[in-house]
Parts: C-alpha cells; structure tokens; sequence
C-alpha cells in the first residue's frame, strides 16, 4: 500500500468541473494555492456529468490536466469516485436508482446523498466509471488515496430494499420464531407468521416494535457498507497500492464502526458551530475533540483525516456566523491534536452559483490573495509544514470511553425514562469534564474495541448490553482496572428485551456491588442534591435508587423519598474496582469524581484552566504536547520543557498562551 507523503495534509474539496471554460482561473487556482501553502486536494467528488456527460462516454481529458498540473506544482490529489449525485440520464434510463423515502415514494431526479444502494443498475454504473478511474489513474503518482463517494447517510424504502431486509433477517435470526421472541411481537398481537410480512417502519406503518426499528438502522448500515465495499473491490482490483477512504461527518444515522472496516484511512468532516451565543467556546472545543476522538476510535491505533472543515462560515447552519480572526487556526490545530495527519476544506474555490456560493472557501468570487480567510489559510499551511514531524504520530490515550452508535439507537427508541435522555449531550458532558480536570486524552470506542490499552473505562448511560460486552467489562474490571458507569447501565440486551434478575444487567450487579431497583424522572426545572467531600452538588432529570450488595456509598440524596440511598459507589471486584454513578449531577460533580477516577487508575493527571484543552501525540522517540486556548483572554499554563514547534522557541516550565493562542512542544523520550 502507498504510504501519505511524510508531511501533513493541506487541501480541500476542489471543483475545476464548474470552470472548464475558464482556463484563466483554472490556472489562478494553481497559483493560490501554492501560495496558500496547500499541497492536496480533493477532486470528482460531484463530477459524473463532467466525466462521463452520456452514458459510456467519457471525458477525463479534463481531469487529467488537472491532476498533472497540481502534481507538478507540489500538490497531490485524493481522488473521488462521483457516486454521491447522479446526472440526470441516470436517473432517466435507471429511474430505480432513486431512492424511496419513508413514507413509501420514489424521490425524483435532483438532490445528492439520495441513491439506493441496493439498485443493481446504480451499483453496476458506478462500477463502470470506479473502473475507469482505477485504470486510467491508479497509478498516477499524484493520486494519493480514493475518496468513496461523499458522506453516506439516509436509508432507502424500495421494494428491492425490502427484500434485502428481510432476507438479513432471515440471516440473522434463522427463523421467524427466533425473530418474534427477539421483537417481543406477541405485544399487542403483533406476531409474524412470515418474514414476508416484515415491513420496514415506514411512516405511516410499525413504529411501535422498537426491535424492528433497531434492526431496520443496523440493516441499512449493512447494505451501505456492502455498496461501500463493492466501490472498493473496484478500485482495489486495478489500483491495489491507492488507499480507499470514505468521508464520514456527523450523522447518527449509520453505524461507522462498521463502515470503517472496508476503508483503509478514517477521514471526517467537521462543522462546529463556534461562538455560539448559548455556549461557551471551550465547551463547543470539547465537543468537537470528542468527535475527532470518535474517529480516532473507529480505527484504533490510526491517525484520521479531517477530510472537510469550513475555512470561513457554512451556508447551511441557521446563523452562519463568521469564525472570528484566529480561529480558524486554532480549530485546525485542534484537529491535528487530536489526532489528524491533515487540515483540509470545503473548498478551496467558491462556486458562482447554486446551492453553495456562499459557503465559504479558501478562494472568494474575488479570486484573489487579498481576503482575511485567504491569509489565514496561508498562515495555517505554513504552521503545518512546522508539524510535519508529527504525522504518524499517534494518541495513546490510557482511558477511553463507551459511545457506541448501537446504544445511541436504542436509547432513542426507548419508551420510558422521559424525553431528556440526550445521550449525545450526556457523552459531551463526561468528556468535556473528564479532559478538562485530567488533561488526560480521552478515546471514545464502540462494542467490541480491544479494552487491553485503557486502565480506565467509561460507560455513560451505557443502555443497551449484551453478555459478551458484560463479560468484557466484568474481566476488565477483575484483571485490575477501573470502570465507571452511569445511571442507565445495561437495562437491556441487544435486542432491546429487558435483562430478567435486577439491573444493572448481564451479570453485572456483582461487579459493582449493586441493584438498581428503580428509576426517578424528574421534570424539567426539579432538582435534588448530594454532599459529596463537603461540597454541594445539584442532581436532575434521572434518580436511580440504588440498593448496596457490597459496595460501599459515597454520598448519597438530600431530598425525596430516597433520600440516604447512594448516588455514587464504589466496589472491589477481582483486582480492580466499579464505580456507579446512579444519578444525573452537574459538571462539577463530574469534575470532580473524573479528577480522582484517573488518578487512582494511574493517568497522568493534570488539571488545566477552564479553557485550556492539551492532548499528547508521539511517536517512536518524541512526545509531542498540544496546549489550546479556547479563550479571547491570554492564560499561564504549566508546561513541559521543551521547543514549541510553532514558535520555534524554547519553552517550559509555564507558558503564556494567548487570545486562541496554540503552543505544540516537542520533547525527546
Ligand atoms: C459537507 C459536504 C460538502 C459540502 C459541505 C458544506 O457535508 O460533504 O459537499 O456540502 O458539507 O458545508
């Protein structure tokens, strides 16, 4: 396989297919980006009309230019398959490529994102032109990685879809018995005879067996990940070394960690909403690390790719606000933190018309050097080429936390608890406290990730749980580890029926010395408290009463009929000890406990200003430690000594940063 260039990646999502007849500005777009220190992009990503504008002719004379001529020019390409819009003599010839909503139509021609994946005459022209491309630049020296398609989401109602579903169905619960007893369908009468009356849930269909629905998302993960890995086998057959990518971002429609097995780099694309009136910034920072993290996460041991990022604004959020002068910097440079071998855009050129001409990019309709974005762009490229030591270098965090996708799924379906479940918000409040009072890394992991790296594992509301997991989290926890979990934990399998014998199920009461008996919902607005080392904390929203079979209470509730029953224990298992947070506490509570959790699981502690993030890259023989401020306030941060690599300078044993200022210190080991 190809190795990346040795350097970090600078690009972005680049559309010369809209400029052909402006051969001034094709070559303008050379020249700026060389002067924006970029050295990558990424090119066909929407280009099926531009290269092939009847079906079988093509037209690659134009892509050809361009991947020679940025080649020349120092900068590589990341090669897309077009797959994720189709031109409209598609759609007439093959009008079953168009995908069928929910609520049982067929879409019309328009749009992108919308195929079905499982249509045979969609899957066989995209064959034909991942087929082309394979064999006419597969071993071009300028392309670099494959980039599949664009941003896989959405699920497909067709009949073909149907079928396919049921026959994965089949596959997966044998016979129609097994696939009762797993739905529970004998409530409400709701039992199949078939798997031919299985229906998907359209809207106005089945919505109330929650297994069906949980089946129905994890189906079409598979068919997209079985489309996914048909447009790989394609490339791979002509084009073996390129290395396949597909560009995940923000959607919790699909599983990624499934997705992630067919691709050999994880690449994402980022669009926080900074300055946010109702946030703060350093909270907006840490939910996006926690995502950088998640893709981390889905290939363990990897860097990632920040594959899309916006240099100035988007144009679909409902205020775009602008990011302020320095930003822009520090949101790349976070990425790279975290574990990104790349800081890359979209795009480099702004369209002139349609649906995105006021997004923002690298190059204005001014199509000059001479914009504020322009120069910051320049300015972070040249930062970059400071880091290049550091790709391939990788975050080898000692805690990790449980966010599976499975879990979101499941937790959403439930009918019970109240509607403030915010699982997401409940996983950006843990890792934005557990980072901020340890300093620590924090990996975030799905099922089934090897725990062997962690002295310290995470569960936040950890709902739906297998035995196998269980099992896994059980010889964790007695080889000598530390787990913590929250209120929530493995009420049911994964199927979604309720564990029998007591929460927390799975066999799991033991492990933490517990039963948890019931569950408190309070309304918004209602709150009760704990004491815990002498400090006052505020619960709310979810109360478990917890009953102690071992372990020891460490504070407990103030108010209510519960009141003395635990809210946070502790218990030794094995060589190792469970921690149970039975309630919903504030951040500060968190803070707090995560600040004593890491230190008794051995982490290298270091409690940081509320502003400050700090993250740890190394490799063979260096450590290479971000410290970011995500303040317009300058801060004083304790340091290790060593050279800053943006700076150039010495640095240690504190260091001032300043407003958004970032410092990367490179120590020998
Ligand atoms: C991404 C997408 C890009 C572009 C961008 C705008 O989700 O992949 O093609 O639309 O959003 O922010």
């Amino acid at each position: 396989m190809k190795k990346m260039p040795p350097v970090l990646l600078h690009g972005g999502d680049y559309n010369p297919d809209q400029w052909l007849d402006h051969p001034d500005i094709l070559a303008k777009d050379v020249e700026l980006m060389k002067e924006a220190n970029i050295n990558c992009v990424s090119m066909g990503i929407f280009a099926w009309s531009a290269l092939e504008p009847e079906e079988g002719h093509y037209t690659f004379d134009w892509l050809d230019e361009r991947i020679n001529t940025l080649y020349k020019n120092g900068i590589y390409t990341f090669l897309a398959t077009p797959s994720a819009a189709r031109p409209a003599w598609l759609d007439e010839a093959y009008p079953e490529a168009m995908r069928v909503a929910a609520d049982g139509t067929r879409n019309r021609h328009g749009n992108r994102h919308n195929s079905c994946l499982s249509s045979p005459a969609y899957r066989e022209k995209v064959r034909q032109i991942d087929t082309q491309l394979a064999k006419r630049y597969g071993s071009h020296p300028g392309v670099i990685l494959w980039h599949i398609s664009n941003e896989f989401s959405g699920e497909c109602f067709c009949p073909l879809c149907v079928e396919r579903f049921r026959g994965w169905l089949k596959d997966r619960y044998g016979s129609i018995d097994k696939l009762n007893h797993a739905w529970w369908t004998s409530f409400w009468s709701h039992t199949y005879t078939s798997f031919d009356q299985i229906e998907p849930p359209y809207t106005n269909g089945e919505r109330s067996v929650e297994g069906l629905i949980l089946d129905w998302r994890r189906f079409t993960t598979w068919n997209t990940t079985e489309y996914l890995q048909m447009e790989v086998d394609t490339l791979k057959q002509y084009a073996p070394d390129v290395p396949v990518t597909t560009n995940f971002h923000a959607t919790d429609s699909l599983d990624y960690a499934k997705l992630a097995e067919p691709i050999d780099v994880i690449s994402w694309d980022s669009y926080p909403f900074w300055h946010k009136p109702d946030e703060t910034l350093p909270y907006t920072a840490a939910v996006t690390s926690l995502m950088h993290s998640r893709m981390r996460g889905y290939k363990a041991g990897q860097s990632f790719l920040l594959m899309e990022s916006a240099p100035a604004l988007v144009n679909w959020q409902p205020y775009n606000k602008i990011r302020r002068p320095g930003m822009h910097r520090l949101a790349s440079l976070q990425a790279v933190a975290c574990g990104s071998d790349s800081v890359c855009y979209f795009q480099i050129r702004k369209a002139r018309g349609s649906a995105e001409q006021f997004h923002g990019a690298v190059i204005d309709h001014l199509g000059t050097n001479e914009t504020r974005i322009f120069r910051e762009v320049k300015e972070l490229g040249a930062d970059l080429q400071k880091l290049s030591c550091l790709q391939g270098s990788r975050i080898h965090s000692k805690a990790a936390m449980l966010a599976d996708r499975q879990n979101s799924w499941a937790l959403d379906l439930c009918q019970g608890f109240s509607r403030n479940r915010n699982y997401q918000e409940t996983l950006d409040r843990h890792f934005d406290a557990f980072t901020t009072a340890t300093g620590c890394d924090l990996d975030v992991i799905s099922f089934g990730e090897d725990l062997s790296p962690y002295s310290l594992l995470i569960l936040p509301m950890c709902y739906t749980l297998s035995e196998e997991e269980a099992q896994r989290i059980r010889e964790f926890t007695e080889k000598g580890d530390t787990v913590f979990a929250t209120y929530a934990l493995a009420y049911v399998d994964e199927t979604l029926l309720a564990h029998l014998g007591g929460l927390p199920g799975g066999g799991l009461k033991d492990v933490f010395g517990i039963w948890n008996e019931e569950v408190d919902s309070l309304y918004p607005g209602e709150t009760n408290h704990t004491f815990y080392q002498g400090q006052e904390y505020t619960i709310r929203d979810f109360c478990e009463v917890l009953h102690l079979q071992g372990a020891e209470s460490l504070c407990s509730y103030e108010e209510d009929y519960y009141a003395g029953n635990p809210v946070l224990t502790k218990n030794s298992f094995g060589k190792g000890s469970a921690w149970y947070l039975a309630a919903r506490t504030d951040d500060a509570f968190l803070r707090k406990v995560y600040s004593e959790l890491a230190a008794a699981a051995g982490l290298p502690v270091q409690a940081l200003p509320d502003t400050v993030e700090k993250h740890v890259r190394t490799d063979d023989s260096h450590r290479y430690t971000f410290y970011l401020n995500f303040s317009t306030e300058s801060v004083t941060v304790d340091v290790p000594e060593g050279t800053d690599l943006l700076s150039g300078n010495p640095c240690g044993p504190s260091a001032v940063l300043p407003a958004y200022g970032a410092i990367c210190i490179k120590e020998d080991l």
